[in-house]
């Protein structure tokens, strides 16, 4: 296993923030919506992270069912255990989304969003989710391609930098796009993929981009020569569109309903 994965508290925070925003809430609504846990179920969440999508899947389950919660990052599993330290039937443990620490065919329902693009092999990290997943069961899976973002700028080429620099975070080049090809290979099915929109016309707290350029700026200062002024330059710049009214960013998540 890959050793040591820790979100500097600060960005951590900011994702979390940026997961509560309404556009994240409404897909977290989206994937309860879909899956519709029954009470009793065994569900795993891999890649948990604070533990928002847990919270709501344990609230199906209920008591009778369990909830198991996976992650790499030690501060993640703690805020997430905080999150649900009312849910007995809840558990979070360390663990890589490349070898889980599960028997075979052991869950009714497996998740995993917004996490293969942190891994190092997409298609074993697939395979380790089919092979959890018990005959019958059904899963979701949800990336985003960070490669294409819409988003506007005062300074276009600055803005291109720091998102070339930004898709550096992917260990994985492409994931939605490659992900039919490694659900198939792990002898699931899609059911259904749809893509989901996220859209922000204001830069403020309450919208995801905003929370993401705290993320984003901290993970691109120093590389590929960006330095502190062009990242101040860059939300000074998002600020200004905001206040004229002609700020815009859409990015796509593709969601991925599979079954065994
Ligand atoms: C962007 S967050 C998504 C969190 C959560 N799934 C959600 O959508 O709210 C990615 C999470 O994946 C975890 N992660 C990254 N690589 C992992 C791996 N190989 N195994 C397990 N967790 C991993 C990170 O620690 C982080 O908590």
């Amino acid at each position: 296993m890959a050793e040591g994965l820790q979100f500097e508290e600060s960005i951590r925070k900011a994702m979390e923030m940026a997961y509560l925003t309404d556009e994240i809430a409404a897909l977290r609504e989206e994937i309860v919506g879909t899956l519709k846990v029954q009470p009793g179920e065994r569900v795993l969440d891999i890649g948990s992270g604070p533990g928002l999508l847990a919270k709501d899947l344990a609230h199906c389950t209920g008591a009778t069912g369990s909830l198991r919660g996976l992650d790499m990052a030690e501060n993640m599993l703690a805020a997430a255990r905080k999150l649900c330290a009312e849910q007995s039937q809840v558990e979070f443990e360390r663990g890589d989304a490349m070898s889980l620490p599960y028997q075979d065919l052991n869950f009714d329902v497996v998740v995993s969003t917004q996490v293969y693009e942190y891994v190092e092999d997409l298609n074993k990290a697939v395979a380790e989710f089919g092979r959890v997943l018990r005959l019958g069961g059904r899963g979701i899976i949800v990336d985003t391609d960070w490669s294409v973002p819409y988003w506007n700028a005062v300074d276009p080429g600055l803005r291109d930098r720091i998102v070339k620099s930004w898709s550096e975070h992917c260990s994985q080049e492409a994931v939605p796009m490659r992900l039919s090809t490694a659900i198939r290979s792990a002898n699931l099915q899609i059911k259904n993929l749809r893509v989901i929109p996220l859209l922000n016309q204001e830069f403020n707290e309450s919208t995801f981009s905003y929370w993401m350029t705290k993320i984003i700026g901290s993970f691109v200062l120093g590389r590929n020569g960006i330095e502190q002024s062009d990242i101040d330059h860059w939300i000074g710049g998002l600020q200004k569109l905001s206040h004229n009214g002609d700020y815009f960013f859409c990015i796509n998540r593709y969601l991925f309903e599979v079954v065994k």
